[in-house]
């Protein structure tokens, strides 16, 4: 039986001042003044079309994501929540994330982003290092992104959550290490700290850099900062997810567990339980944003429905949830999939005699050489 997980809310903002050459997100460089009255309008259209998929139940938690959503000003992000919490029940004090380039922070802007509602800020750092920041093409240096942060505390913020990259090109342990370090000293409450990944479809891609770490590197990277942020008092909960206690972050957490969500804007996905039908659903916007504005509100604005088969829900399930530190408790596997747990026993078998899983009271858990083998795991999960 299926029974309807937590539901979260997900708001695609796709522009950015410039394409990093690395990323493969939806996201497009602004050319000219960007269209915020008419974005807004239109998000708040997409919502209506996909509210009788959610009609009567309750929004955990709200993302704002890029693109770089700080280039939309407060009063845009003030007149959607507005909107969107008109529409639908907004838990009280869920958290509302906004993430933020550094590069486009100015002063006063994050006081009128907590007036708005927002009250956990994500800053997209990447590195402290001004050579790696330029090498990567980001439009902000080390100062600017110390300067931001600073500003966001400054205005009341305390939720804030730094994005770091590591195995970048040209970068040593030490300065892995020293990333990390400089990061702590602004004193966050959560760091996501990703191991740069060469994307298809970008210029990393079709140019790679010559002097990208090795695997051996990436992984004394990865071990070495982790103990960093541990002795700190960052819990690693997720493949690189690192927070104080209480500031795990709420929104990614719902994804992890196989929660709902619905997703607004050019190219968003969503995923949503349909109790009365017993199925699940997966929803996604159309990509560009011209095409996007143009249709939204209209069935011309979806890109896809597509519903998860049963015999797809067990690997599915797995893709998010072993990337827990804790794992997932059995009975939330049967509640969100609609499976009994017997459907996954012979590879949970498989997966503890090599070493990989162990059960601990109901749950799930992945061992370190789980982790470190994560695709091998899920793998034992994909439909025969
Ligand atoms: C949508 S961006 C965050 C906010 C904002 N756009 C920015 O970059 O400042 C999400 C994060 O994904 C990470 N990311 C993007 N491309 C990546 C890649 N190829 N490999 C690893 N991490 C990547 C970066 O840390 C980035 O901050
Ligand atoms: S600013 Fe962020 S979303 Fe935009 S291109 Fe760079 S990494 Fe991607």
């Amino acid at each position: 039986m299926l029974i309807p997980p937590p539901l979260s809310l997900y708001v695609h903002l796709p522009w950015c001042v410039r394409k990093c050459p690395y990323c493969d997100f939806n996201s497009h460089e602004a050319r000219g003044p960007l269209p915020f009255d008419a974005y807004v309008d239109a998000l708040l259209a997409d919502l209506d079309q996909d509210l009788p998929l959610a009609w009567g139940r309750t929004v955990h938690s709200v993302f704002f994501g890029g693109g770089t959503p700080s280039l939309f000003p407060a009063d845009a992000i003030d007149r959607f929540l507005q909107g969107a919490s008109a529409r639908l029940r907004f838990a009280p004090g869920l958290e509302i994330t906004l993430e933020t380039n550094p590069g486009t922070a100015e002063h006063g802007r994050f006081g009128d982003y907590r007036r708005a509602g927002v009250n956990r800020i994500s800053f997209g750092i990447q590195s402290f290092d001004d050579g790696c920041l330029q090498r990567l093409g980001r439009i902000h240096d080390s100062a600017q992104a110390e300067a931001a942060v600073k500003l966001a505390q400054d205005a009341g913020l305390d939720n804030l959550n730094l994005d770091l990259m590591y195995a970048l090109p040209g970068q040593t342990l030490a300065m892995a290490e020293a990333d990390v370090e400089r990061a702590l000293a602004l004193a966050p409450a959560h760091v996501s700290h990703y191991q740069l990944t060469l994307e298809p479809n970008t210029v990393f891609a079709a140019r790679p850099p010559r002097d990208i770490p090795d695997d051996d590197l990436a992984w004394d990277m990865q071990e070495r900062c982790q103990a960093l942020l541990a002795d700190a008092g960052h819990v690693q909960y997720e493949v690189s997810a690192y927070a104080r206690p209480d500031r795990r972050c709420a929104h990614n957490l719902n994804y992890w567990r196989f929660g709902d969500y619905l997703g607004i804007g050019a190219g968003a996905h969503g995923k949503l339980t349909l109790g009365g039908e017993q199925a699940i659903l997966r929803r996604w916007k159309v990509k560009h944003p011209a095409a996007w504005l143009a249709a939204a509100g209209t069935p011309a604005a979806i890109g896809g429905d597509e519903r998860i088969a049963p015999e797809q829900r067990p690997f599915e399930f797995m893709l998010n949830a072993l990337r827990l530190v804790d794992g997932f408790a059995l009975a939330d596997f049967e509640a969100r999939c609609g499976l009994p747990a017997s459907t996954i026993a012979a590879p949970l078998a498989q997966a503890q005699a090599r070493g990989w899983l162990r059960q601990d009271n109901g749950s799930i858990v992945p061992t370190p050489l789980g982790r470190r083998f994560g695709n091998d795991v899920i793998g034992l999960f994909l439909a025969g």
